[in-house]
């Protein structure tokens, strides 16, 4: 029942170092903005500018293509043919074209504590000023140390509307296994995301939750069993995924999930 968050952090490649410090030498529970920045400052973390070349072009290129009616003009096939843009287009393809870089980390130390940390670049292109659930407790993360740890990564404002990892976090507190209260937290959102629909009338979004319990017991849960992007020009399904180190070492596991493509 420890916490520490930042959000709206610019320049700081490592916030959750920021965030632990939050935690650790502070009686606040969470910084944003300039005095989240003043924070790591005073504390000596290093600040630089993370916007890279390729960022750059991809958001000029992401600019340009929005609207045939504003300003800002097309430059065609040739831009296309620029690698950096390349890059983008065959990993992320068009129609997806707003991915995040968020990850979840949960632990059982072998002392038998639970500790957890979410950390996240945010929706590439976003609204400015707007902040996901990554850094906000009991949505993007939650731990109890008597019961369990629960994460996300995915569509942070339904996650943030529920509670998410709050949620999980309670019904493994009322007996359910990390895998069910998973998939119970993800079946609330999309029950309470009715305006969210694809033209099918599904989940227009994916969410994922990370959850270990105090005995050890972990799962991931997906709502979309994967995805489809665009891989060398030819669409490719990838699974949803989660990540686990244990005694049996380190591996990749296929999500459950609640809807299939
Ligand atoms: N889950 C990350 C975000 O919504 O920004």
């Amino acid at each position: 029942m420890k916490s520490g968050a930042v959000g709206a952090l610019e320049r700081i490649k490592n916030p959750s170092r920021v965030a632990r410090l939050v935690m650790d030498q502070t009686n606040r529970a969470f910084l944003v903005g300039e005095g989240a920045l003043k924070f790591a400052r005073a504390h000596g973390v290093p600040e630089q500018n993370l916007l890279t070349e390729r960022s750059r072009k991809i958001w000029l290129y992401w600019k340009e293509k929005l609207s045939g009616r504003d300003d800002w003009m097309e430059r065609g096939e040739e831009e296309q043919k620029d690698p950096d843009i390349r890059w983008y287009i065959e990993k992320f393809g068009v129609e997806d074209f707003r991915p995040q870089g968020t990850i979840n980390c949960n632990a059982l130390t072998a002392s038998g504590d639970l500790v957890g940390t979410t950390t996240t670049s945010g929706l590439f292109f976003k609204l400015p000023g707007r902040l996901g659930d990554s850094p906000v407790i009991g949505a993007g993360l939650y731990v109890d140390g008597e019961v369990g740890a629960c994460g996300s990564t995915g569509w942070g404002e339904g996650n943030i509307r529920l509670c998410g990892s709050h949620t999980v976090v309670e019904l493994m507190r009322q007996g359910k296994s990390p895998q069910d209260a998973a998939l119970a937290t993800l079946e609330r959102v999309v029950n309470a995301s009715k305006y969210y629909r694809d033209k099918n009338g599904r989940p227009d979004f994916q969410l994922n939750y990370y959850v270990i319990n105090k005995k050890g017991e972990y799962a991931g849960a997906a709502l979309w069993n994967g995805s489809y992007g665009l891989a060398g020009g030819s669409k490719k399904f990838t699974p949803s995924r989660f990540a686990v180190a244990d005694a049996g070492g380190a591996r990749l596991q296929e999500s459950p999930y609640l809807m299939k493509r």
